[in-house]
């Protein structure tokens, strides 16, 4: 049987779009099935680490994760897997494990699986930790042990954390709900700002186009940003007395009218297609400080959702540097855009 050598994770809406960035990136590749919801395993032509390092420096929008299989291990869906687990990590992995480099352990339990991610990532981290001098870090790691159980197989592999398009498990990350949370649109602009490695300074100051209920704006104004919150719609209650808030009730078309200020962030997330977000986002480009960015969701059709997206693209790309486009886990629908200001070179 064909042995794969890359497990890769997508939502499972655009998998497709995601099966079509790997093949142009290794056009040989064999895609041998979809072995749970938005996750395949493959054959590479050109091997697990080349289609990594191609995506380390251009990263797919819509494939969300991708990790090694450098064994495929039969189980037997019973309680004595964990063991025979251990002892093939232990004997053929173990040894390639860089030394004081952090670590994690990822195990993902598909369908049919008995077992459960937390228990095997316990069992296996201790290993490690106890017979090699990588320490355990499961927030940060540089290398990560992924393991895909099946009923009657785990697929198992270690690679650079850099390699995987995102440091955790198939890409999920998800973060705790928080007392006074709004919105669950928040996760999105939290998932968003780790994924670009946005800094945002304190007392800077904030455009939120698409603004209400409020989850973004309460976001930002967490991070000690001033915000402006455009959208006819209302916010919520427990904004209403934040002096660093001003919501202005009227749609963003109409702001572009009333000589707006300049900032040094602007994210938006309206409702609205794609294109037309994109021509309004190029309209704001004289209201963005030099060294400004943008966040801003790009809400997609569920079918043929590549034209419009690449449509929209274009557009920004004549006013501004699209640093990286990426469906993170918490986008349904939609892709999120990381937008600089053009230098004046470009
Ligand atoms: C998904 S919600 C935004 C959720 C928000 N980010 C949060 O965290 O609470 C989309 C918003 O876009 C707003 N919207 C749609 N078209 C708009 C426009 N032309 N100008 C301003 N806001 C608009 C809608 O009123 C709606 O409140």
């Amino acid at each position: 049987m064909t042995q794969p050598d890359l497990i890769l994770t997508a939502d499972s809406a655009y998998l497709t779009p995601a099966i079509q960035e790997l093949k142009s990136v290794d056009p040989g590749v064999q895609i041998l099935g979809e072995i749970d919801q938005g996750i395949v395993t493959a054959v590479t032509r050109s091997g697990f680490f080349q289609v990594a390092e191609k995506w380390r420096q251009a990263s797919p929008i819509f494939c969300r994760h991708i990790a090694p299989i450098q064994i495929t291990l039969p189980l037997d869906n019973q309680e004595d897997d964990l063991q025979k687990l251990a002892k093939s990590v232990e004997e053929e992995l173990l040894p390639f494990f860089e030394p004081d480099m952090s670590f994690s352990v990822q195990c993902r339990c598909l369908k049919g699986s008995i077992h459960k991610p937390f228990d095997l990532n316990n069992a296996l981290a201790t290993l490690i930790e106890e017979n090699s001098s990588s320490p355990l870090n499961v927030k940060n790691p540089l290398q990560i042990l992924s393991i895909a159980v099946e009923a009657e197989c785990a697929h198992i592999g270690l690679s650079l954390a850099q390699h995987n398009l995102s440091n955790w498990a198939g890409g999920v990350h998800r973060f705790a709900k928080e007392k006074g949370q709004i919105s669950r649109a928040e996760f999105k602009l939290l998932e968003a700002i780790e994924q670009f490695h946005l800094e945002l300074p304190v007392r800077s100051h904030a455009l939120d186009l698409g603004a209400s209920p409020g989850g973004w704006t309460r976001v930002l104004r967490q991070k000690g940003l001033l915000v402006t919150a455009v959208d006819p719609g209302m916010l919520h209650k427990s904004l209403a007395h934040d002096k660093a808030i001003r919501h202005l009730p009227m749609a963003a078309e109409k702001y572009l009218t009333q000589y707006p200020d300049s900032y040094d962030l602007i994210v938006n997330d309206m409702r609205m297609d794609a294109r037309d977000s994109a021509r309004l986002m190029v309209k704001y480009e004289p209201y963005l400080y030099a060294h400004g960015e943008i966040l801003m969701t790009l809400k997609l059709p569920t079918t043929d959702p590549l034209k419009p997206l690449d449509h929209a693209l274009n557009i920004l790309k004549e006013a501004f540097t699209v640093v990286q486009t990426r469906q993170l886990f918490h986008n349904r629908n939609e892709v999120t855009v990381y937008l600089r200001k053009k230098s004046n070179n470009e």
